[in-house]
């Protein structure tokens, strides 16, 4: 019935846990270095992002590839990838036509998963990710405002994701202000690893990370990395994302009156009537010709 993954993915853990599963994309042509050398280029610039430095777990991650380094073309990034420490990120590859068709199959396969975990029909907002790293190469922790199905065709990592609404390991605050666009920076210590459940990764396996959970990735030291990541919301994510906006700007108001916003990710009827209500507020301003 999927078209890329093993028939044995558990629907009912989608955004409330991370799990690992198999994906049939393994020798997929699209995602040989010899393609992504000839489309990266190919590729508007803004969707193709870089970095030559080494990043730690406790990076700014979205910050890291808002600059695109001076005197660094992808191409010498490509062909000194074994041993420079370098990561590339490239948004939305489908815009080529070599991805296209791999686009489609995937947000099929997740479709499918969202109606049987009964959250809507579609994947909204799907859209590809592609990440090549050198051996060893850091992707710092990070929430998404998607869910998120992580295939890995080449090299070896660990990820490690935490659970989806602990604030021991994202605090309410931070996560508001990261999904609502404020600021990217989320605080981090080593001690947090003990929330956090650690994945092995090698190419052929996928994993999902839900809906605004905190993880981070460290690639093996044997190959360059090569993994692939379908990000999309579904029904349920796009009313968490709107209430955590909610939340977000209500919260320095209700502060005034020493009230505190209660918390998303606890009860449908409440996160519901936030989303409702940032909807409608966002329709007013945007009558009014505000931002
Ligand atoms: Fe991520």
């Amino acid at each position: 019935m999927f078209a890329c993954f093993d028939a044995a993915v558990d629907a009912g853990k989608l955004d409330r846990e991370a799990f690992k599963f198999g994906h049939r994309l393994l020798g997929h042509p699209s995602l040989s270095l010899e393609n992504l050398g000839a489309v990266l280029p190919a590729l508007p610039k803004n969707q193709v992002m870089f970095s030559k430095t080494p990043l730690a777990t406790g990076d700014n991650f979205e910050a890291t590839f808002r600059a695109r380094p001076a005197g660094q073309s992808l191409e010498d990034t490509i062909e000194t990838i074994r041993t420079s420490s370098s990561y590339i990120m490239v948004r939305s590859p489908e815009v080529h036509p070599s991805f296209a068709e791999l686009h489609r199959q995937l947000v099929a396969d997740a479709e499918i998963l969202i109606g049987r975990r009964g959250v809507g029909g579609r994947a909204e907002d799907a859209q590809l990710y592609l990440f090549i790293a050198s051996p060893n190469a850091v992707t710092p922790f990070h929430i998404d405002r998607y869910s998120t199905f992580l295939m890995q065709f080449r090299g070896t990592k660990s990820v490690t994701v935490f659970p989806q609404w602990d604030q021991r390991v994202v605090p309410v605050e931070a996560q508001e202000a990261y999904v609502d666009y404020a600021s990217t920076q989320l605080p981090w210590t080593e001690s947090l690893n003990a929330y956090g459940q650690e994945f092995t990764f090698a190419p052929g396996e996928a994993l999902h990370i839900p809906f605004v959970a905190g993880h981070y990735v460290k690639n093996g030291g044997g190959d360059v990395s090569i993994s692939m990541s379908l990000i999309f919301n579904t029904r349920e994510s796009m009313m968490w994302r709107r209430a955590i906006c909610f939340n977000h700007r209500m919260r320095k108001r209700l502060s005034l009156f020493g009230m505190t916003p209660f918390p998303v990710g606890q009860s449908p009827l409440r996160d519901g009537a936030k989303s409702f209500l940032y909807r409608v507020g966002r329709r007013t301003q945007s009558m009014l010709g505000q931002r």
